[in-house]
């Protein structure tokens, strides 16, 4: 399980990138997990200097490594106090809490040389911007379990525009480091922080489960306001062949009271790449605005894998461009060896209890002729229109129902709801119920 409460997320990147539980309202198992460690340490015990230009890499390192024996022992927390602390990419390890005091700001080194480079995940096959390998992230967990970040609303500044810059100039060497990546672990809470200026993604779970978030199993975000370039949440399984061959799929992803903004991308994205499969995703009381679009799914021929079992409520959208689009050819492949037969399918979407102001376009729903989206159920949306020359809406290679939406949807979706709502994926299938939508 990975949960991710109570943060802010601003400036450049996607924001929480979901490579891959708990139902009913609230993420579970995160007060056991807050319980105060029996032991601490402060930074400033192993040499660190809080003041900007010093680089504590190697004192967050031997700190980490003194902690580490107190594992069997309940954990230990790593106290940042307030301050500035450089640092280049670090590790943590098991039963570890990494606090961050008000005022306390944790600066990623604007030196490449200090960034570890790693060879690419198994389900990508290569790096996501240049073939080969992949700097590795400024805070990293690998295999561990019960790890805690959190603090008094301290700060994980990335200053990542000197990789944005290295990135818009064609002078980057391997693909960009994330803020935080967790692989294949268990049992990680992310809460009342700020991530500032991500060279790419902020928070990068991969392989991560409850027993084992790309490619990872029971992700809770709550909470959250995040205010991003591109992607808010990016929800996420593998590339093409890598991914199909690697098999993670993502799933049991919760999403609910978070606020995101995204300039150029969606709030909330799935794929493009979702080569292990996406499903059982619920997404309730969100805030969109200020975006290029609110809920985006991203898909191509290539891909294999599938999107579905997905269900959006309770969303608020003002000043957004796209409410809601599905995309069956967007996104690239990774080399040419990917598989054009290899068809994405997308069912079992369903969204509903939605209110938009200032929109231009309400649905954008464009299926793939040899694998049209289906079961897409639309109920109680209600969104005003902006008097923007775009139209309202655009479907094809898609079906569904819907019921009380505005302005009114596409043919292709104005099946009857009634007569199709056993096809529509409802809370009750999420959440077990035995009632009807
Ligand atoms: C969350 O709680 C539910 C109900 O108690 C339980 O079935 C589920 O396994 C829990 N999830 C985790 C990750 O503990
Ligand atoms: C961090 O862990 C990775 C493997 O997970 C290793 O390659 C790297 O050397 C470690 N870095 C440090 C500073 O221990
Ligand atoms: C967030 O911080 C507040 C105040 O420091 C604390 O009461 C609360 O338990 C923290 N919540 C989490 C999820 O860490
Ligand atoms: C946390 O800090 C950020 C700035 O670093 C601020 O914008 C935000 O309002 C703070 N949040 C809380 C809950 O104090
Ligand atoms: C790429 O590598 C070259 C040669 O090692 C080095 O001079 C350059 O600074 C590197 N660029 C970046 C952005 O890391
Ligand atoms: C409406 O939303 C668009 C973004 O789609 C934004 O540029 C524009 O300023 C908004 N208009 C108002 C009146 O807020
Ligand atoms: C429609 O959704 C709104 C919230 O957007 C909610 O207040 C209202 O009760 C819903 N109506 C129906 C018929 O479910
Ligand atoms: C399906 O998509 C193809 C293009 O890929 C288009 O020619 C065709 O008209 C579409 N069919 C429907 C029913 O929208
Ligand atoms: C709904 O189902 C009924 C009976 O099963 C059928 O007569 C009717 O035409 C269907 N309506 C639509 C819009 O599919």
């Amino acid at each position: 399980m990975l949960v991710v409460l109570f943060l802010l997320l601003l400036a450049l990147g996607n924001a929480v990138e979901i490579s891959g539980e708990e139902v009913g309202g609230q993420c579970n198992n995160t007060k056991q997990t807050l319980q105060p460690r029996p032991h601490s340490v402060s930074i400033l015990e192993f040499g660190a200097v809080g003041d900007g230009k010093s680089l504590n890499t190697i004192a967050f390192q031997n700190a980490i490594f003194y902690l580490k024996s107190f594992a069997d022992k309940g954990g230990a927390q790593l106290y940042v106090p307030p301050g500035r602390w450089l640092t280049g990419s670090i590790n943590l390890t098991s039963h570890l809490t990494l606090f961050l005091e008000k005022g306390a700001i944790i600066l990623g080194s604007q030196d490449q040389n200090h960034w570890d480079v790693v060879g690419p995940l198994p389900s990508y096959g290569r790096g996501t911007e240049l073939p080969g390998k992949r700097y590795r992230s400024l805070i990293n967990g690998y295999k561990l379990q019960d790890v805690v970040i959190t603090g008094d609303n301290g700060t994980i500044d990335g200053q990542g525009s000197v990789w944005w810059d290295w990135f818009s100039s064609g002078s980057l060497n391997y693909s960009r480091p994330h803020l935080v990546e967790f692989e294949h672990s268990d049992n990680i809470i992310v809460s009342n922080l700020t991530f500032l200026n991500a060279p790419s993604y902020n928070i990068h779970p991969v392989y991560c489960s409850s027993k084992l978030s790309d490619s990872s199993e029971g992700v809770c975000i709550e909470d959250c306001t995040i205010s991003t370039g591109y992607d808010s949440i990016a929800l996420k399984s593998g590339w093409d062949e890598y991914g199909i061959a690697f098999g993670k799929p993502t799933r049991d992803i919760q999403i609910r009271r978070v606020d995101l903004q995204s300039s150029t991308g969606a709030a909330i994205a799935f794929g493009s790449e979702m080569s292990g499969g996406i499903s059982n995703v619920l997404v309730e009381q969100v805030h969109l605005y200020n975006s290029d679009s609110g809920v985006e799914f991203r898909t191509t021929k290539g891909r294999g894998g599938y999107i579905e079992n997905v269900m959006i409520s309770n969303v608020e959208l003002k000043n957004v461009h796209k409410a809601f689009g599905a995309c069956g050819q967007c996104g690239s492949h990774p080399d040419d060896k990917y598989d054009p037969s290899a068809l994405p399918v997308f069912d079992h979407i369903t969204i509903e209890d939605v209110i938009g102001t200032n929109i231009t376009v309400a649905g954008s729903f464009i299926g793939i002729k040899e694998s049209p989206f289906t079961s897409i159920c639309l109920f109680n949306i209600s969104l005003s229109i902006n008097s923007g020359s775009a139209p309202t809406w655009e479907c094809s290679n898609v079906s569904g129902s819907s019921e009380l939406v505005f302005p009114e949807p596409c043919p292709e979706l104005k099946s009857s709801y009634s007569n199709s709502s056993s096809a529509c994926y409802s809370l009750s299938t999420i959440y077990g119920k035995a009632t009807a939508l």
